[in-house]
């Protein structure tokens, strides 16, 4: 066994113990007094396709915008990644928006790619194509899920760590778990490393509610592929046309909620264990928070948001497309997210959401 399929075999995503995890975290949820279902959920391979379909969709704006800020600025994004950088990027689905910046650092500069999934399937598609898409490019997967670990694997050549973290994921965690997952990815990057977010911002709500609530219905498709994900691993008996995909903007908050509300009384098994649902009860399964752009015009919120997109990306396409690209530089502390970004013992008012 080479050091790459030690590397990607490991850890303990094996099949059995995925499925109790999912089992666990499904009874815990939904028995709870207010019914929820953790978004890590929706992504078997079925749901990674659904996902990467969302992606595509006229009304989800969030990857056209930040594959167009990646695009006309890749040179300078990875500019001062240093002369050796692996790239680290945790739920990387297909990678599709990676490969403009692992081109731009070409094979002198790059040492690896480490795309780290809970989709083991779906992961293993991915980096066979990127292994025929760009030869040189070394990639080490890592089936895990981030939210608990995010395996590196040997630096042999003393790279610089670089956790590229788009997308707007960081979006789907409470503003608590948020700031202390950039913490733990600041804090595996380590001392030269660097954590890059894609965060989507605040715009008119009527757009927010657009994206996820796409006339196609993907995005229903998506949000019941967890109920259809219980039916197909946990023995479950589930209906899915009983359940109706609910997205809604919540200002105070600022976030996106996705519910699914079941259409009537029912009770639901799963591995043996019975669920009563009232009728429009529903269990919530996602948050999208959405952030404001820095207020501040201090040189560190600069730094924070050197390709945010005020004045080039929403002038280009439209005032929907709002999204920023940012970099935190060495970020190692636990950061005030929700209010502002730490970094060390600096503190900068950028990326706040108000509430
Ligand atoms: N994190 C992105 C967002 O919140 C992408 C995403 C995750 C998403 N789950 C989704 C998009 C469900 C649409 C529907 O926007």
């Amino acid at each position: 066994m080479t050091s790459q399929e030690a590397f990607e075999s490991r850890g303990p995503s094996s099949a059995g113990s995925a499925r109790q995890r999912f089992l666990v975290d499904v009874i815990e949820g939904l028995g709870a007094p207010r019914k929820t279902l953790s978004p890590k959920w929706f992504y078997d391979r079925a749901g990674s396709l659904l996902f990467d379909a969302i992606c595509e969709l006229p009304e989800y704006y969030v990857t056209r915008t930040e594959l167009g800020i990646v695009k006309s600025h890749a040179r300078e994004i990875v500019a001062h990644w240093g002369d050796r950088v692996r790239l680290v990027e945790p739920g990387a689905g297909s990678s599709t928006k990676t490969t403009l910046l692992l081109e731009e650092l070409g094979p002198t500069r790059c040492s690896a790619y480490v795309p780290v999934d809970i989709a083991r399937e779906h992961l293993a598609a991915t980096a066979a194509r990127l292994r025929t898409e760009i030869e040189w490019l070394r990639v080490l997967s890592a089936a895990a899920d981030f939210t608990v670990e995010l395996p590196l694997p040997p630096n042999d050549d003393n790279a610089r760590t670089v956790v590229y973290f788009p997308g707007s994921t960081i979006g789907n965690f409470e503003p608590h778990d948020a700031e202390r997952l950039l913490a733990r990815f600041g804090r595996a990057a380590g001392k030269n490393g660097l954590v890059v977010l894609g965060v989507d911002l605040k715009k008119d709500p009527a757009i927010l509610h657009a994206a996820y609530n796409d006339a196609q219905g993907v995005t229903g498709q998506f949000n019941k592929n967890v109920l259809a994900r219980m039916n197909r691993e946990l023995d479950a008996n589930i209906d899915l046309g009983s359940f109706a995909h609910y997205a809604f903007y919540e200002p105070t908050h600022g976030r996106i909620e996705m519910h699914l509300v079941s259409r009537k009384r029912q009770m639901i098994t799963i591995a043996g264990r019975r669920f009563h649902f009232r009728e429009g009860e529903s269990i919530r399964t996602e948050y999208s928070y959405k952030y404001d752009l820095p207020r501040s015009n201090t040189s560190r919120a600069r730094l924070a948001f050197r390709w945010s997109t005020p004045g080039s990306t929403t002038t280009s396409t439209s005032r929907s497309s709002s999204f920023a690209c940012t970099e935190l530089p060495r970020l190692r502390r636990p950061l005030a997210l929700s209010k502002s970004v730490a970094y060390g013992k600096r503190r900068f008012s950028s990326m706040h959401r108000t509430e």
